[in-house]
């Protein structure tokens, strides 16, 4: 029940237990109480703001209408007073310091020459959680690199003499316009990098005739994503299938009626990866003596900000919720996580629209094999068993993972992809210079297209054709130091457990 009078910062103090939780949000009280679920990460984060204003703890992980959403009516208590509010007093720390100034330092945006330079930047101007989050990968991390190196392993047969003074690398992409053949994949939290979020992507990918992938778990909301679209921009949407089946029904049908134009269910995530680098961070911005084991009675905060917004995700999901997802909408259905032919014929077999060839990443399982290589299996393998040629309107194969330069993106359509996902190096072109470093990154794109076209002797995207390219090496299997010294620069090592006491006496 709203009150009357706004509360006071006093009145919500009081509620700062287990058994009675008032939070403040965006100066809106709300009791959560009924969010305690036991002995979880999130609850303990949330009873860390027991009786308190969580707002700035809030806002970079969750869209601002997911409290609200998810929170039954009465448990809106309304506004609290804020000059009532205890102010928490916020300590800039010298790294925070250190961090404003190479903010204030970073290259300007001519400077930037192509993918990588993004994600040089990033890593120096992010928050170290915010980069852990993002750059992290699962495991000893060689699948991701992988995921980039893969795309070494397969080379050009450029043909010549063809009139290459008009080329055009515009396409379509499940029926709809796309000034190049790649789309923006789903990363979640975009607010860690930047104050607008996914906004940004949305923005900058009308400008450039892109699509944009909406994941479930952005930091700005689905509509305001939606909103934000120009007129007859082409969105598309990411789904987490939650356990219950009717939040998943609903979010899917709003898509539908907002106007989404595909559903890209994720497969490859009954359970997250372990992502060191972000589960790290969890270990050092908490006193390490709390910590405890999960599954020995006490509450397991080790598992970094993507376990922290993922327990919903319903590991029971199957082939059999196919006919579900079939049952509520009308959107193209397509499987992203798919990583062997089997699953994608099984896919085609289903009738579903297509399949991103994917690993998330690098950041699910450990050693799976990259999108460009299980496309070739699947180009092979659905033309064998079914006739399928490639590209093929009704059945598209997307592949993402490591895509740096337009060159990849071009190598993965000469192999009989429709279009690649990018999903990291938007996130650092917006993390170092917010909408107009994604608009940069698009252009780069673009420059780099037009010239490798030119080179390839493809005029247009039906030009680039399999005799284009040398792929007789994808299926070798070397962890190898890669010879790519952009890359490599910037990849960061993973780092041994750092010891305290040590580390406060150096
Ligand atoms: C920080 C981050 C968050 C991601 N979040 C999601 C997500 O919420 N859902 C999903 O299906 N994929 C997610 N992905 C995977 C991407 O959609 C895409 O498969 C991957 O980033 C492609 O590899 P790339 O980063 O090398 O381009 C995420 C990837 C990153 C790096």
């Amino acid at each position: 029940m709203a009150h009357r009078k706004p509360l006071t910062g006093k009145e919500v103090a009081l509620h700062n237990s287990r058994e009675s939780c008032w939070i403040i949000v965006h100066g809106n009280v709300y009791d959560v109480t009924d969010f305690l679920d036991g002995e979880t990460g999130g609850s303990k984060i949330i009873l860390k703001y027991a009786g308190k204003d969580a707002t700035k703890e809030y806002e970079p992980i969750h869209p601002p209408d997911a409290i609200t959403t998810n929170l039954k009516p009465e448990k809106h208590l309304g506004p609290v007073d804020p000059g009532t509010v205890e102010k928490i007093e916020e300590v800039i720390t010298a790294e925070e310091r250190a961090r404003q100034v190479r903010i204030a330092a970073r290259p300007h945006l001519s400077e930037i020459l192509n993918l990588h330079d993004f994600e040089a930047i990033a890593r120096t101007v992010l928050p170290e959680k915010a980069w852990a989050y993002y750059s992290s990968a699962a495991d000893d991390e060689i699948t991701i690199r992988e995921n980039h190196c893969a795309f070494h392993r397969v080379w050009f047969r450029p043909r010549i003499l063809r009139d290459v003074t008009k080329v055009d690398w515009s396409t379509t992409i499940l029926g709809h316009k796309s000034s190049m053949p790649l789309y923006i994949s789903a990363t979640a939290l975009g607010k860690l990098g930047h104050p607008d979020g996914e906004l940004t992507l949305t923005r900058a990918a009308a400008k450039h005739g892109i699509i944009q992938m909406i994941p479930t778990l952005a930091s700005c909301s689905f509509d305001e994503m939606v909103d934000a679209a120009a007129p007859g921009q082409v969105q598309f949407l990411q789904l987490y299938v939650n356990k219950d089946r009717g939040v998943t029904k609903r979010i899917v049908q709003h898509a539908e009626k907002r106007g989404i134009k595909g559903l890209f269910i994720t497969v490859d995530a009954p359970q997250l990866g372990r992502r060191e680098k972000d589960m790290r961070q969890k270990f050092e911005a908490e006193d390490p003596s709390e910590v405890k084991q999960a599954g020995q009675g006490g509450v397991d905060r080790s598992q970094g900000a993507a376990r922290a917004i993922s327990s919903f995700i319903d590991p029971g999901l199957n082939w059999s919720d196919m006919n579900f997802f079939k049952s509520i909408t009308n959107m193209p259905l397509i499987l992203k996580g798919v990583q062997c032919w089997e699953d994608a014929l099984e896919a085609y077999d289903m009738g579903l629209a297509g399949v991103v060839l994917s690993n998330h990443g690098g950041r699910q399982l450990e050693f799976a094999r990259s999108g460009i290589e299980v496309l070739v299996e699947v180009v092979d393998k659905l033309k064998e068993k079914r006739g399928l040629n490639f590209p093929n309107e009704k059945f598209q194969l997307f592949v993402d993972g490591g895509v740096r330069r337009a060159t990849d993106v071009i190598k993965a359509v000469a192999l009989g992809a429709t279009a690649v996902g990018l999903g990291r190096p938007f996130i650092y072109a917006f993390s170092s210079h917010g909408q107009e470093g994604v608009e940069r990154a698009l252009q780069i794109l673009h420059d780099e297209f037009e010239m490798n076209m030119r080179l390839l002797g493809a005029r247009n995207i039906k030009e680039i054709v399999p005799e284009m390219v040398d792929a007789s090496n994808i299926h070798l299997h070397t962890v190898s130091v890669p010879n790519d010294n952009l890359y490599d620069t910037n990849y960061e090592r993973l780092q041994g457990a750092r010891i305290r006491e040590i580390r406060s006496k150096l």
